[in-house]
């Protein structure tokens, strides 16, 4: 039986397949999270299936690890492979340099652990998510449940000395109960509409203690493919200028 896609999932899928053809036989590969990452773990699978490809797979989620291995993607702890060749997720947003959000779906410390310790790391988008700047999506913050308020208070000081245009912070919530990550965290997604220095930002939140690890992922890309509704993609490469 197929399936009819929607206009965003044949996107997707163009992205995902595009992706797919960059794994080679032997790869230690990092799975990410979302509905894009999903398309490439389908497709993956149907690769490793055909070609009987021996790769082995990190999950950035405890979803994207369900949906893997009952695909029959083999699947180890980043611990155990140390580190990988190509890791593959989705993004909120991204902007002319590369740099991204991440975590709409909860899953960014793991999935920032994993592109750290990735020889390659490839962002599965749609036009969509391209941005001039950073910060229309709201920034996902992980924080630790301790002293939540505190740390919230603590956020909101900051902002008010930075470069942002919006400063309204609101804990992720799952029905009535705060959302928990994977890891038995929680999320504050800022409000900031615009980020003026994604950079200071990042190393600002990271340095108050209640703080895990934000959604802004910078200098971590080496790719953006861009899937388009016609089912084609584009792949975008950071350039260093200050390179010869
Ligand atoms: C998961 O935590 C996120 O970082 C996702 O990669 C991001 O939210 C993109 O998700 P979609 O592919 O579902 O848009």
């Amino acid at each position: 039986m197929t399936r009819e896609l929607s206009a965003a999932d044949i996107a997707k899928r163009a992205a995902a397949k595009e992706a797919v053809a960059l794994v080679e036989d032997g790869m230690r590969l990092g799975l990410g999270t979302g509905s894009t990452a999903a398309w490439y773990v389908e497709l993956l699978a149907e690769r490793v299936k055909a070609e009987k490809l021996n790769v082995i797979g990190v999950p950035t989620s405890v979803r994207t690890g369900k949906q893997a291995e009952s695909l029959g993607i083999k699947l180890t702890t980043l611990d155990e492979a140390g580190w990988l060749d190509l890791t593959v997720d989705g993004a909120d947003e991204f902007d002319p340099d590369l740099n991204l959000i991440k975590g709409g779906g909860g899953a960014l410390l793991q999935e920032k652990i994993v592109a750290t310790a990735s020889d390659r790391v490839v962002i599965l988008t749609d036009p969509t998510k391209q941005v001039e700047s950073l910060g229309a999506f709201p920034l996902p913050v992980e924080v630790i449940p301790f002293g939540w308020e505190t740390t919230r208070a603590i956020i909101e000081d900051l902002l008010e000395t930075l470069d942002v245009d919006g400063r309204e912070t609101v804990l992720r919530m799952n029905k009535d109960e705060p959302y928990l990550t994977d890891c038995g965290h929680f999320i504050i997604d800022l409000h900031l509409k615009r980020i003026g220095d994604a950079e200071e930002l990042s190393d600002a939140l990271n340095r108050i203690a209640g703080v895990v690890e934000n959604g802004l992922f910078i200098d971590i890309a080496d790719e953006i493919i861009v899937g388009h509704e016609d089912g084609t993609a584009d792949v975008i490469v950071y350039e260093d200028e200050d390179e010869d």
